[in-house]
């Protein structure tokens, strides 16, 4: 059995390629080839912390992954990480256990490959300017898989940690080579920019629809409690709006159930699941389309697509 440490994944791992695996996820949960429960999760409100249990099964790459995640949004002043995970990967003919994976540094990739694949089919082509809110561990791969997909010139951050915005400018502009600009407020963070990324641990909107321009890809991974979100409701009901799955959307999220609550949209507003996009289903950008947004709560399919592809590359 194997042990694979944060160190051992991050060296494995290339954000292209988990957008790849990503991808193929959502297509095989499209054409019903996943297993895959809703999320349990233990919410600790003493202890403003929750643990989620996350197992599936994806038939057609025979990939099995269980991971167990906790979301403690004060761990940060303790210097302890928000978001902490193991995956187990069990054999799914044998039943055996293959493999114990530190999930924490899996946990962002995968996350930020979810927004990759998004991004793809609905960032404007010429996306030049990406703003980022928050700059936690989620935010650093949002960032990174937005460079993957579209040629940035320009990564905006803000977040109200100021020590936090001045680590993740300096580790960010010398992974990805790319300026980046500390935002004095999320209004200037938004001003021009062609995507907006939120990763933080709001539970009230941190982006307001009058920040956004003409043409603007939203991805919003932060929130994942029906009462909390990141975007206000203006900006999903003027968006063509893309989600992971409807059946953890409706227990999760704040960010398409408020604006559902308070009869700004109906369901029927949503655009598409992702897996109907890559499959080709559904439309992506058209020219047409100015404001887009794609809402993840994050599902179990990315992380044994992106444990597979951990093994699998261990393997060659
Ligand atoms: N969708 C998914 O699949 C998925 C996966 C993992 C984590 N998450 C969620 O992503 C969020 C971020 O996780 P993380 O591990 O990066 O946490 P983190 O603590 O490392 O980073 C979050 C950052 O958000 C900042 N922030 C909080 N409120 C803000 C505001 N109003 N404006 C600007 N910045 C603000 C904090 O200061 C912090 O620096 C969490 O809520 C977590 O639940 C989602």
């Amino acid at each position: 059995m194997l042990i694979l440490s944060d160190q051992d994944i991050a060296k494995l791992l290339t954000m292209e390629e988990a957008i790849g695996a990503v991808e193929g996820a959502f297509a095989q949960l499209r054409r019903g080839k996943v297993m895959m429960p809703t999320r349990s999760t233990i919410m600790l409100p003493k202890y403003n912390g929750s643990i989620s249990f996350m197992p599936s099964y994806l038939e057609e790459s025979g990939a099995q992954a269980t991971k167990i995640i906790s979301i403690y949004p004060d761990n940060p002043k303790r210097g302890l990480p928000t978001t902490a995970a193991w995956i187990v990967v069990n054999n799914p003919e044998t039943g055996q256990v293959e493999a114990f994976m530190d999930g924490t540094y899996l946990t962002g990739v995968r996350t930020g490959a979810v927004s990759g694949v998004a991004a793809k089919y609905l960032a404007p082509k010429d996306a030049r300017v990406a703003a980022v809110f928050g700059a936690g561990a989620q935010a650093r791969n949002q960032a990174w898989a937005a460079a993957t997909v579209r040629k940035l010139d320009e990564i905006r951050v803000y977040d109200l940690f100021k020590p936090a915005v001045d680590k993740f400018a300096a580790d960010m502009e010398a992974r990805l080579g790319i300026p980046i600009v500390k935002a004095a407020s999320g209004e200037e963070a938004c001003r021009g920019a062609d995507m907006v990324l939120t990763a933080t641990t709001s539970k009230t909107p941190v982006v307001k629809r009058k920040w956004l321009g003409d043409k603007v890809h939203v991805s919003a991974i932060g929130a994942f409690y029906p009462d909390w979100r990141e975007l206000e409701t203006g900006i999903i009901a003027d968006a063509k709006v893309v989600i992971d799955e409807w059946e953890a959307i409706k227990l999760e999220s704040g960010d398409i159930l408020i604006p559902i609550q308070e009869g700004a949209i109906k369901e029927s507003h949503i655009h598409a699941e992702l897996g109907q996009i890559v499959t080709g289903e559904k439309e992506g950008r058209t020219p047409k389309d100015g404001l887009t947004v794609f809402k993840s709560v994050g599902i179990a399919i990315q992380d044994s697509s992106v444990a597979n592809l951990v093994l699998k590359k261990l393997r060659r």
